[in-house]
């Protein structure tokens, strides 16, 4: 096989119930598998994080929700993303649980489709408490609360929230934002209103803000061993469950002076051997790891040199005289003492790990061990 991603099921088991040991108060534990399980494949990680224990999954999409119920999932999926009333059928059809937060039409559709169905459309009312993109402000919140209630064919199940900080060293805008959740709980208890659900906390809030926890925590980063930033790195027993690896494809000695790849930006100084890997920027490995990245092979690492193409990356292993055609090159994970973390390439590239994985292309076979 050219290139593929490696997914080890058992530690994502192993992530899901370390995570959910953390959740307080006997929070349950919704396993966040939108954007394919973060690159790492949606049904294999959302049956794992199940077997687990896992209660709930998060997707982002209906789409998404609707392939995990191809997939033969039968758990509550929550559609955490806005979802437009032309969708409210699939969602229903589906038994999709769907985030409202507006004055829009969607829970009139949804209620409609409901009817028709003859069964009750789940909703979850999103409520803004300073993340800024969808959610209704705090203040509106009681009163569409009201009007989901008074559409007969809804089941609100469930309130919540997302925070902006809570992998952050300083805590204390989560804190506001919790407090604030808080209110809006308390307003719409005031009138009557108590969801069965509410919830609010990420992998960081899981791991730092155990107030937070509720009935539910929303865990997506951590399930995949991954940290939300660097100021939780290693708050858990958290390992990477996904490894991506590449066979060389061709191994050759060049001259010293020799330009390598598109535009010529890499020219060797001295022999040096230059191994080929079948993996490019049309596979989701970053352009931007051009002349900075770098693989493990032979178990050390050696620097990508060059521009990384559409197909193909060149890498100087030159220090690893032994490396052959054939031979495994890791782009992800370790071999021997070596390793290179998607911290490490989002590093390289200015960005963060969650972007790394859900980049990962469809070319890219994933296999699960
Ligand atoms: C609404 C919502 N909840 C939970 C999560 C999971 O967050 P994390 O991957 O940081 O655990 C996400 C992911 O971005 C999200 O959008």
């Amino acid at each position: 096989m050219r290139t593929r991603a490696v997914v080890d099921l058992a530690v994502v088991r192993h992530n899901a119930r370390t995570l959910a040991a953390r959740a307080t108060h006997g929070a349950r534990q919704m396993a966040v598998v939108k954007a394919d399980g973060y690159g790492h494949g949606a049904a294999a990680v959302a049956r794992a994080a199940l077997d687990a224990g896992a209660a709930w999954l998060g997707v982002a999409t209906v789409a998404e929700g609707a392939q995990l119920r191809d997939a033969g999932v039968a758990a509550p999926i929550l559609v955490l993303g806005p979802v437009a009333p032309g969708d409210a059928d699939t969602a229903v059809a589906r038994d999709l649980a769907v985030t409202v937060f507006a004055r829009d039409d969607l829970p009139e559709a949804l209620d409609r489709r409901a009817a028709a169905h003859g069964r009750a459309a789940r909703v979850h009312l999103k409520v803004d408490t300073g993340m800024g993109r969808v959610g209704v402000h705090p203040r509106d919140a009681p009163d569409l609360a009201d009007r989901l209630r008074s559409l007969p064919n809804l089941d609100l199940e469930g309130v919540f929230t997302h925070f902006a900080t809570a992998d952050e060293e300083d805590l204390s805008f989560a804190r506001r934002q919790l407090a604030r959740f808080r209110e809006v709980l308390a307003a719409l208890a005031a009138r009557g209103v108590r969801p069965a659900l509410r919830h609010a906390a990420n992998t960081a809030a899981t791991l730092a803000l155990p107030d937070s926890h509720l009935d539910l925590v929303r865990n997506g980063i951590g399930i995949y061993g991954l940290w939300p930033s660097p100021v939780l790195r290693g708050a858990a027993d958290l390992r990477p469950a996904l490894r991506w690896e590449v066979r060389v494809a061709q191994v050759k000695e060049v001259a010293s002076g020799t330009p390598l790849s598109y535009g010529a930006t890499h020219v060797t100084r001295g022999r040096r051997r230059i191994a080929t890997l079948p993996v490019g920027y049309g596979d989701g490995y970053p352009r931007a790891l051009s002349n900075r990245g770098e693989v493990v092979v032979a178990g050390r690492r050696a620097p990508i040199v060059g521009r990384v193409c559409m197909d193909m990356t060149l890498v100087d292993v030159t220090g690893a005289p032994r490396v052959r055609a054939g031979d495994e090159a890791v782009l992800i994970g370790s071999q021997g003492a070596a390793e290179v973390s998607a911290d490490a390439i989002a590093a390289w590239t200015g960005t963060i790990n969650y972007e790394v994985t859900c980049a990962i292309g469809r070319r890219v076979p994933r296999v699960y061990r």
